[in-house]
């Protein structure tokens, strides 16, 4: 079980938080990491294997240690002291500050023009330019930027809607296809990752007109199985007839107005037996941090209301829309399924 830290050592770790990060960065790229969690390891055996000067390698140790990471076992003399990983680190340090970090790709977004201003900005006497960001994204920069974000976050949400393939995809009677509306589809990629796994899926990713020119670039290769259907679900119907109806990432953006409204709509868009799939972070802690920079960021950006909702709240928008079997399933953390049937 990882520490959790008192406000004081807490704060102080957040203040030094670019050293701690160029700590985890050192840790990953020498391979401290792995060998962390491949068991108890001396400062002797770390340091003669990686070559490093083990005076230095100790206080280096101290630093994990004392961001609550790592385990000492102390021995007689520093070489003989062990460290261990107090839960998998290499990982979970791969996915934050590896190269493909998705936090990386979230730090280019314009949020320096809040950082100081936050009491003006609750005040409601300064936000975020729209020409540097506006929800829902409008102009070609903004939207290649957000979807580029959004696609490079898709590993756990793969994962987690392929763990339910059996309850809400089972492969239907030779020659036929289950069609799949992915409503707020992105640029395409998840769709395209779905089809290229599964190849009875037909998926139609639904998005604003605006984003056409980024979808068709996208998923070209297998226009067969997929096809961009433009459409505002704020001021239509959405298209109807699917089987399966995603929503990754979507209904948290809006309020329980909107969401609910969007709900009713789905529940006309799916075929009688037909599943509707709310995929995003749960109201729980774990998820609340991994959320931190779009609540910081989004406070800046009125038109976004994005906030993570319990299950509980879920469950009741679905049972008042007239869905059944509502279920929760856990997916790739930090991403959950609650999954529900039209009668
Ligand atoms: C947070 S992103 C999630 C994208 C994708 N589902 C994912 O998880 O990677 C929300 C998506 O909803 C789309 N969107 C926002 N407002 C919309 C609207 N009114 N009608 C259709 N799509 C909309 C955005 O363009 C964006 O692709």
């Amino acid at each position: 079980m990882a520490i959790s830290f008192a406000p004081q050592e807490l704060f102080s770790l957040l203040f030094h938080g670019t050293k701690a990060v160029d700590v985890l960065q050192a840790a990953l790229e020498l391979g401290i990491l792995r060998r962390l969690d491949e068991g108890p390891v001396t400062v002797a055996q770390l340091s003669q294997d990686l070559e490093l000067i083990p005076e230095r390698l100790v206080k280096f140790m101290d630093c994990l240690e004392g961001l609550g990471l790592v385990r000492q076992e102390p021995e007689e003399t520093l070489e003989d002291t062990r460290y261990v990983s107090i839960e998998p680190l290499h990982d979970a340090a791969t996915i934050i500050v590896g190269s493909q970090s998705v936090e990386r790709e979230r730090d280019h977004f314009n949020w320096e023009s809040l950082q100081g201003r936050l009491p003006e900005v609750l005040q409601g006497k300064h936000q975020v330019p729209i020409r540097s960001f506006d929800w829902p994204p409008r102009n070609p920069q903004q939207i290649k930027m957000f979807e580029a974000t959004m696609a490079q976050g898709l590993d756990p949400i793969e994962a987690g809607l392929i763990k339910a393939r059996d309850r809400l995809w089972p492969p239907p009677p030779e020659g036929q296809a289950v069609r799949i509306l992915d409503i707020g589809g992105g640029d395409g990629s998840l769709a395209q990752r779905l089809v290229t796994k599964e190849s009875h899926l037909w998926v139609d990713i639904y998005n604003l007109p605006e984003t056409r020119f980024l979808v068709e670039s996208k998923v070209e290769k297998h226009s067969d199985h997929l096809e961009f259907v433009a459409g505002d679900f704020l001021k239509e119907e959405l298209p109807s007839g699917y089987d399966v109806l995603l929503l990754v990432r979507v209904l948290m953006d809006w309020p329980d107005p909107i969401a609910k409204e969007l709900l009713k709509k789905a529940m006309d868009a799916v075929v009688p037996g037909g599943w509707v799939v709310i995929c995003e972070p749960f109201r729980k802690p774990a998820p609340l941090a991994r959320q931190l920079f779009w609540n910081y960021f989004l406070m800046g950006v009125d038109g976004c209301s994005s906030r993570l909702r319990d299950t509980q709240n879920y469950h009741r928008m679905l049972s008042q829309t007239g869905f059944q079997k509502i279920e929760v399933l856990a997916g790739e953390p930090p991403f959950d399924l609650i999954i529900a049937r039209r009668p």
